[in-house]
């Protein structure tokens, strides 16, 4: 029988304060299919404050009746829980590069914000492309909209990518800086707000037995693999601009190498933990141009069969160049040079038109220091610890024991876990613990200055060589695991096939 001991106090989800939550870029993509939904779900756990609006702002030509009719669409239900959020919702049609829309929304604000009653909570979520991302912050500074008085805390939520590369996440960041505090600033990492990856921090700091073993001497080397069966989909605009480099390892991956590597942190406190994410990022080994096709390597999708249907190659979708050299496949070699992990190789792979989607972290034990088994002709597998990130949520260890018989054989044995059985777990969409996060002031999933200053410039050179200089791109069949080379890199390690 299961039994789960609850060793909290309470477990109970703390609800919301009142707040006023304004989305630049509303009737995008992004807001229609992850922030609307996530809200709604709150809503439903009872944990969004009745005295709550969202104000959508946007390009697009509507008015609040129709953009309420779009979140219907979106939401794809109708019944009260609906109607109760189409309540609080509100749209604002303007051109982000136009003052007036500002005005105009100081107004509505004003207004709202009587209306609802929402003690002033205000936040500005940036869900526009990037390239509007100064504007908006300069307007609404010079509108006087950022500044914090002893009754308004204004926030921003700031999406990704935050800048382009080192220099113009710098700019953005004394953009920000001008108008707001630190602690007024929200950068998200969605990944940071799945119950799987907050989960890295209690495996490795509730428990004492992996902590000891955590280090140079025990682990032979760590793999982060966070792969897709999608494409690029919709998405030419962006991917052709960004690359998965941008889109996926200066943030994702490089904070899933954060809390893998990062010391104890003093408390569970947001600074705390910002504070040893910080020094991890700022020992891992920046990658540099020599080490493209040794230690990096860049690859594109092309034409193949993925779940038994046919998928076009990535230059032939829609909008792409069909002379790009953008990449939709990463792997690479990384070193963070501390006393913890000196020689420790970790390998980080993601990529577009994978064979499976597919997210997960797997710590590779060296071997036995001697054998016992070896006059019997027997070699132990490595131990391996695999953290699942998404699907299949849980961890499993692989151990070594006998298979029963008169024989002496090894055979593999593998403990699991799984979050779906042990907790009747169905994971929220992360985006609902960050807006509750921003709506409570807790900054400890969102990411400081520092380290994502940090992020960009351990890629940076190579980001730079790759606009720049046309490279050898390595082409992969859509539905494999990528290009062979970077098979044959990591061979040595026994590169982990993901969920297989
Ligand atoms: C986003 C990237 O940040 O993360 C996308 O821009 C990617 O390209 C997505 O598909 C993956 O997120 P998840 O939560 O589906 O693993």
């Amino acid at each position: 029988m299961k039994e789960t001991i609850n060793n909290s106090e309470t477990c109970e989800d703390i609800k919301g304060d009142p707040a006023s939550i304004v989305i630049f870029g509303g009737s995008g993509d992004l807001t229609l299919k992850k922030l609307i939904p996530s809200l709604f779900n709150l809503q439903k756990r009872n944990l969004l404050s009745e005295n709550t609006y969202i104000l959508g702002v946007g390009r697009t030509n509507l008015d609040s009746e129709s953009y309420r009719e779009l979140i219907k669409d979106a939401l794809n239900k109708s019944n009260k829980e609906v109607n109760k959020l189409l309540e609080k919702i509100y749209y604002l049609n303007g051109d982000y590069t136009d003052k007036n829309l500002y005005q105009n929304l100081k107004i509505k604000m004003d207004e709202l914000d009587e209306k609802h009653k929402t003690n002033y909570n205000r936040m500005f979520y940036f869900a526009t492309p990037q390239i509007v991302y100064m504007d908006i912050i300069k307007k609404l500074g010079n509108n006087g909209m950022l500044k914090k008085t002893d009754t308004i805390f204004p926030k921003v939520i700031v999406e990704k990518p935050f800048g382009s590369d080192f220099n113009s996440s710098k700019r953005l960041d004394k953009e920000l800086h001008n108008y707001l505090e630190e602690e007024q600033i929200f950068r998200i990492d969605h990944y940071l707000g799945k119950e799987t990856v907050q989960n890295i921090l209690m495996f490795r700091f509730a428990n004492t037995i992996f902590e000891p073993i955590w280090n140079y001497k025990y682990i032979d080397h760590v793999q982060i693999n966070v792969t897709e069966d999608l494409g690029i989909g919709s998405r030419a605009g962006y991917f052709e601009n960004s690359g998965l480099l941008r889109d996926m390892f200066q943030n994702h991956m490089l904070q899933l190498l954060a809390l893998v590597g990062m010391e104890p942190p003093a408390q569970l406190d947001a600074e705390s933990v910002r504070d040893e994410k910080y020094k991890l990022l700022k020992s891992v080994r920046p990658l540099k141009v020599e080490d493209i096709n040794k230690k990096i390597i860049k690859g594109q999708y092309i034409e193949g069969t993925i779940n038994g249907e046919k998928v076009k190659a990535y230059r032939d979708e829609k909008n792409v160049d069909p002379n790009s050299q953008r990449e939709t496949y990463v792997a690479a070699k990384m070193y963070i040079d501390n006393w913890r992990w000196s020689g420790v190789p970790f390998y980080l792979r993601s990529g577009k038109r994978l064979k499976l989607k597919n997210s997960q972290i797997s710590i590779h034990f060296k071997e036995v220091p001697f054998s016992i088994f070896s006059k019997n002709k027997l070699k132990p597998h490595k131990n391996i610890l695999t953290l699942n990130i998404q699907p299949n949520e849980g961890f499993s260890l692989n151990l070594q024991a006998k298979q029963p018989g008169s024989k002496l054989c090894l055979n593999d044995l593998n403990m699991d876990f799984r979050y779906s059985e042990f907790f009747d777990f169905d994971p929220p969409e992360a985006y609902e613990r960050l807006f509750l996060d921003v709506i409570l002031d807790d900054q400890t999933l969102f990411v400081r200055s520092d380290a994502m200053e940090t992020s960009w410039e351990i890629i940076d050179e190579i980001l730079q060589e790759w606009d720049n200089n046309p490279d050898i791109l390595h082409f992969y069949k859509s539905g494999s695991w990528g290009p062979d080379i970077s098979e044959g890199l990591f061979n040595e390690d026994n590169w982990v096939i993901p969920g297989e």
